[in-house]
């Protein structure tokens, strides 16, 4: 039975992609649908509702279950998505010329108002999440649902996206074992996750990599030389070492290709290139880079993924129909759960230098940059 007089629903999808998003699309739609709601899809974003005009069959679209069928495995989003339009910082030309923000989010809530659209389930990441945590607070009926490849949600076990990525990366990591036997090679693969190291650490132990450096722990460059250089005096000539985009090293500097600007976030990347430089120079040994980047965002999403947005949209869907709001679906495994979003918002969950699995890679000797 419907309470609440739900009858119409609106998602978007925000951020970068991640495998599973549609599935989590497919599940709110299905799910809406046998409870007798409509649901609406809302194009890239919030750009959808913030820009009409840019969209010729509509900003905002009916989605039917015939437009979902089939498309639970696909990678990507049937919405498009965006990682520059928080309408709460809007970028905007000032009138002297500069670039500022502004605050759109009342004409999300006037739309929605004027089209009778009585909740919207938003999914992504730690942006999305604040933006509609923020729409909650102004009166908007939300659920939140946790995407992203880099696993750096607070209180929820996984988000979905991360399982494909470390599945693909740990992948790209067997193969490159051969070149790096084979030739003696020091092969440094640069993977992405923001300013988190779980899928470098995920994939890495996975992948059998000697060395893995992540954002957690400030790496020494000496420590990762000696440790390539003992591998050699072993016996062990070759080596594969994984370096996530946000690892810094001891004195702290970071690796970044684009500086934060007005609407967008800093660009992490090129930390593979300078780590495999000075292990080529400090080593010896003939070294290559390898950059994964959006390939861990691309692709069919594994099983775990596919299970997992699933069990999200459909638990999203179920939490409005018990009446709640500013709420995010998480993974409190064996079951869902949902969390205040006000204890998700503007946090970010890094690896604990307590983990198990950091301490299983320790056991293993692996080097983790320390
Ligand atoms: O958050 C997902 C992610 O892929 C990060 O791992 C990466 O730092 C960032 O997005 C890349 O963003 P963009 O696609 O805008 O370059």
């Amino acid at each position: 039975m419907t309470h609440h007089h739900i009858k119409r629903i609106a998602i978007c999808t925000g951020g970068g992609d991640a495998p599973g998003l549609n599935a989590v699309i497919r599940s709110v739609v299905i799910a809406a649908a046998n409870r007798g709601w409509e649901c609406y899809g809302i194009r890239d974003g919030f750009n959808g509702i913030l820009f009409p005009e840019r969209y010729v069959e509509g900003g905002v679209f009916r989605l039917t279950r015939s437009q979902v069928r089939d498309i639970g495995h696909l990678g990507g989003t049937m919405l498009g998505s965006t990682n520059k339009g928080n309408p709460l910082h809007f970028p905007t030309r000032m009138p002297d010329g500069s670039v500022g923000e502004i605050d759109r989010s009342n004409e999300i809530l006037e739309y929605f108002a004027r089209k009778e659209l009585d909740a919207l389930v938003s999914v992504g990441g730690d942006g999305s999440l604040t933006i509609a945590n923020a729409l909650h607070h102004k009166g908007l009926r939300v659920v939140g649902v946790p995407k992203t490849i880099d696993n750096d949600l607070d209180k929820t076990m996984t988000t979905f996206g991360f399982d494909t990525a470390v599945a693909f990366a740990t992948e790209c990591l067997d193969r490159l074992h051969s070149t790096a036997e084979s030739h003696q090679r020091v092969m440094v693969v640069e993977v992405m996750g923001r300013y988190a190291g779980w899928i470098a650490l995920h994939a890495g132990i996975a992948g059998n990599a000697h060395a893995i450096l992540m954002p957690e722990i400030a790496y020494d460059m000496d420590k990762l030389v000696a440790h390539i250089n003992r591998r050699d005096a072993d016996g062990q000539v070759y080596s594969v070492v994984v370096v996530a985009e946000g690892a810094s090293q001891r004195d702290g500097h970071l690796d970044v290709l684009e500086p934060a600007e007005v609407g967008h976030a800093e660009r992490l990347g090129g930390v593979g290139e300078r780590v495999a430089r000075v292990l080529q120079e400090r080593t010896g040994k003939d070294t290559r880079v390898v950059v994964l980047g959006h390939l861990l965002r691309g692709g069919s999403p594994t099983a775990f993924d596919r299970l997992a947005s699933m069990r999200f949209g459909a638990a999203a869907v179920r939490a409005l129909d018990e009446g709640l709001s500013g709420v995010m679906v998480a993974l409190a495994f064996p079951n869902v759960n949902y969390i205040a979003l006000e204890e998700v918002a503007g946090r970010m969950k890094a690896v604990p230098l307590d983990s198990d699995t950091l301490q299983t890679a320790r056991d293993l000797g692996i080097c983790v940059g320390d």
